[in-house]
């Protein structure tokens, strides 16, 4: 697939983001999924040398806030700060994100932007008056259409996401003229085949968009927890309409214009598939109405799945990521989810993958290669790091396997955006050193004292090690504690300067790490998993 939205001219950032989260619970793996997911790629481009902007944040209106808050007899606003603080900045924090700014829908810089972006609408006749009936879900926050309801009990009409009884609501509501935009977004995505990732979900949208859309009631009267429509108080903005401007106002939409023209629109939306059509149906026909310009791409990501459901709080699956990073730690847990799901498709987690792939990929293959490689420096050289001087073929094919690795992963993660296959790039080389010091057996080798010996010796172990700079750089977006770890190692911080500051795309130049490097033996980079506790 084409390149789109990087920013080699170095004038824009290139503007990632995550859906903002609801607060009316606490977070789980699902919602970790998509913010570690942006932040590799941010990571990553940013070790590409680019300017990049990650968004986060939370999404603080609506009816669901609102019950939740009154069950547990607080103020909606005190309820979400609680959330906010105790809850999500803290996770974002111990799963190392990071993110650029952090927006929540209360906050004025957000308010006061979302009622003069409809009020602009208003004027400008995308926006009437006029009534609605139709079956509403509140965990979706949406109205249903009749034909996608399932049966439940009783003759009950459950959501299919939610599996949970729909609501009849009729109102009164303003209405934004959804309908009059299909056959432009078709043009769009016409002209667009990247805007809409994986393809199924592209497909998804086009058939859904070609069968016609219907107007979008933009407003709620039955509750008062929301941005009250400037013209008409009584009603407060529809939560959806109101979240979707998170990425405009947070970048300043409105009000810091060199900001805003810098950072809008968004190269990357990352979403969760049940919320793709709001990112690329209504969110760019909000877009058009008001002559701004069109995200790059929306990238939707599957579900982790529990017993063949969607993960979730309201089903009782919602796994904390704490749960998860006491026994494996932030680093593993960050590049697990990565590693096993295809990035698009659905995945279930399982204690016991998780641990099988911790213990051959991380443990045995990555973190055995770096301490070994460190010990035989220490034991054969003192710790400093000896000069190739006796180079072959072996040598060649360890570089030429890190140039491959180098330019498939940055196509992966850094255009295609996946993640999978991008990270199998990079283990694919740690198994090709591993194997190269299997056949070279430097151990052997170093029982010969003779010249040509040493020089093998430290041509094989200095291959090791420029090898693991290599790894370092490449897999510090997805594992940055790690990589610091490795960094530290192999002295390359006093021989090189900061990890962050090496570039993807000089990764794969041969023979950086310069000879005398100081390499010490640092902490194991994976511990030996404990028995699980409770199991
Ligand atoms: N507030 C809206 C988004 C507004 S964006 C302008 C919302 N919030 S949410 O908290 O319900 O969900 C946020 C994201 O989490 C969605 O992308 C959703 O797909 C994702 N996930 C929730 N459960 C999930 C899994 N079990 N697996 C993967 N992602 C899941 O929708």
């Amino acid at each position: 697939m084409a390149a789109t939205g990087t920013n080699s001219n170095g004038a824009s950032a290139y503007y990632v983001t995550t859906p903002i989260y609801y607060v009316n619970d606490r977070p789980h793996l699902g919602h970790a999924y998509t913010t570690v997911a942006g932040d590799v790629l941010t990571r990553w481009h940013r070790q590409r040398g680019e300017k990049v902007w990650y968004l986060t944040g939370t999404d603080e209106h609506g009816q669901k806030i609102m019950r939740t808050a009154d069950a547990n007899g607080v103020t909606p606003q005190e309820w979400c700060d609680k959330l906010v603080e105790e809850a999500w900045k803290p996770l974002w924090q111990h799963l190392d994100i990071a993110n650029d700014d952090f927006i929540r829908t209360t906050q004025e810089r957000h308010t006061h932007r979302v009622q003069e972006f409809v009020q602009d609408l208003y004027d400008k006749g995308e926006i009437y008056q006029g009534g609605y009936e139709g079956p509403y879900c509140v965990g979706c926050e949406e109205y249903k259409t009749p034909g996608e309801l399932l049966d439940g009990e009783g003759g009950a009409k459950l959501c299919p996401i939610h599996k949970r009884p729909v609501e009849m609501l009729k109102e009164e509501n303003y209405f934004f003229k959804l309908s009059e935009y299909g056959p432009k977004l078709l043009e769009f995505y016409e002209a667009n085949p990247g805007f809409i990732q994986p393809e199924s979900a592209r497909n998804e949208v086009l058939q859904f968009v070609r069968q016609g859309l219907q107007d979008l009631s933009i407003s709620r009267s039955t509750f008062d927890w929301g941005i009250p429509i400037p013209w008409d108080p009584k009603h407060v903005i529809y939560v959806w309409v109101d979240a979707l401007l998170n990425y405009a106002t947070a970048v300043g939409y409105g009000a810091d214009p060199a900001k805003f023209d810098a950072t809008f629109p968004a190269d990357v939306h990352l979403v969760g598939k049940d919320i793709l059509r709001f990112h690329a149906v209504i969110w760019p026909a909000m877009l058009m109405a008001q002559g701004l310009p069109l995200p790059k791409r929306v990238v939707a990501n599957g579900w982790l799945m529990v017993g063949g459901e969607k993960m979730s709080k309201s089903n009782l699956t919602g796994i904390a990521p704490q749960d998860l990073t006491s026994h494996f730690g932030v680093d593993a847990y960050r590049w697990y989810f990565l590693r096993a799901i295809q990035f698009g498709q659905d995945g279930s987690f399982s204690w016991e993958d998780f641990s099988a792939r911790y213990t051959s990929e991380l443990a045995n293959d990555f973190g055995n290669l770096a301490s070994r490689v460190a010990a035989m420096v220490g034991k054969y050289f003192g710790g400093a790091l000896p000069a190739a001087t006796a180079a072959g073929a072996a040598e060649q094919a360890v570089a030429e396997g890190l140039a491959k690795a180098v330019a498939e992963a940055d196509r992966k993660i850094g255009e295609e955006i996946d993640f999978a296959g991008g990270i199998a790039a990079v283990f694919d080389f740690i198994k090709q050193v591993n194997g190269y010091l299997t056949e070279q057996e430097p151990w052997k080798v170093a029982k010969d004292d003779s010249p040509e010996g040493q020089a093998r010796l430290a041509t094989i172990l200095y291959t090791a090690a420029e090898s693991l700079r290599a790894i370092a750089v490449l897999l510090n977006p997805v594992m940055p504690g790690t990589a610091a770890k490795l960094w530290d190692s192999l002295g390359a911080e006093a021989a090189l300067g900061a990890l962050a500051e090496q570039r993807i795309g000089q990764a794969a130049d041969w023979g950086l790490l310069p000879a005398g490097a100081t390499v010490t033996k640092g902490d194991i980079l994976f511990p030996r998993l404990e028995e699980k506790k409770d199991a």
